[in-house]
């Protein structure tokens, strides 16, 4: 029987649930994994912070989750992975990174020629990172967005908010944009309620890629786990009970 490192688990982090929407992609195509998934909600929303503030949080959640013993970890939030994610390679040398980003460069790769809107926070729409992807693959027809405030309130799960946030924010786009680019891991759990008002739209998501990036990553470095049970522990920086069952209720509708 193969035994396994103690160093086995896949960690995962957000500023809050949003990042649910990439390990969701993940366990579709890794089952047998084990995942300790980290909620900072504590310090969200993340996408107005400096980022000084932002490295010396994510530096803290991660040595969190290498003394969880995990073999690799996921940074399931655009705005962490555009600030902090040089900087975490960097001091963890040792540790494998995987981090998501605006699905932008999927827009050039199948859709290069129609109107496109990317919604990101404004840490990450701002942030140099963001502004090489997009010089790269700019189709010169693309609407930059940054949605202050959205983050927080697809936190608090606020329908009514939600809905009068987007009417408010997007509502001017129907009509001019046919790609979205989902640029805040937040984002795809809105999916019907940007519909509703931008109408039929085609969505561009970064965690299906980035679950395939993963897998053969693992693959490579012989670190998959084929014999484990898929088991999800979940860990909130303010121990919040409510952040926990939210989170677990998300996942099963979602899954
Ligand atoms: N979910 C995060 C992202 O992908 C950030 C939300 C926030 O805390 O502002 O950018």
């Amino acid at each position: 029987m193969k035994k396994l490192d103690k160093r086995n688990k896949i960690g995962i982090f957000d500023s809050g649930i949003g990042g649910i929407t990439v390990l969701k992609e993940i366990i579709k195509i890794l089952p047998n994994e084990d995942y300790i998934y980290y909620s900072d909600s504590k310090n969200n929303p993340y996408g107005d912070r400096t980022d000084e503030e932002i490295k010396q949080l994510c530096d803290n959640i991660v040595k969190y989750l290498i003394n969880k013993n995990c073999k690799v970890i996921v940074i399931a939030c655009n705005t962490a992975s555009s600030k902090a994610a040089d900087f975490l390679r960097k001091k963890y040398s040792e540790m494998t990174f995987i981090a998501i980003e605006p699905a932008y460069k999927m827009v050039h790769d199948y859709a290069y020629e129609k109107p496109t809107l990317v919604m990101a926070t404004k840490g990450t729409i701002e942030s140099e990172k963001f502004n090489l992807l997009l010089k790269k693959y700019d189709n010169h027809k693309t609407y930059l967005l940054p949605c202050v405030g959205l983050a927080d309130r697809i936190e608090n799960g606020d329908k009514e908010e939600i809905k009068k946030y987007l009417i408010e924010n997007i509502a001017n786009y129907k009509g001019k944009v046919e790609n979205v680019v989902l640029g805040c891991t937040h984002y795809p759990l809105i999916i019907e309620e940007i519909k509703e008002i931008l109408g039929q739209v085609e969505f561009f998501n970064g965690a299906p890629n980035l679950a395939k990036h993963l897998k053969d990553i693992l693959e490579e470095k012989g670190l998959l786990n084929d014999i484990g049970n898929g088991k999800i522990e979940f860990k909130d920086s303010q121990n919040l009970k409510e952040k926990e069952e939210k989170f677990f209720k998300i996942l099963e509708e979602k899954l």
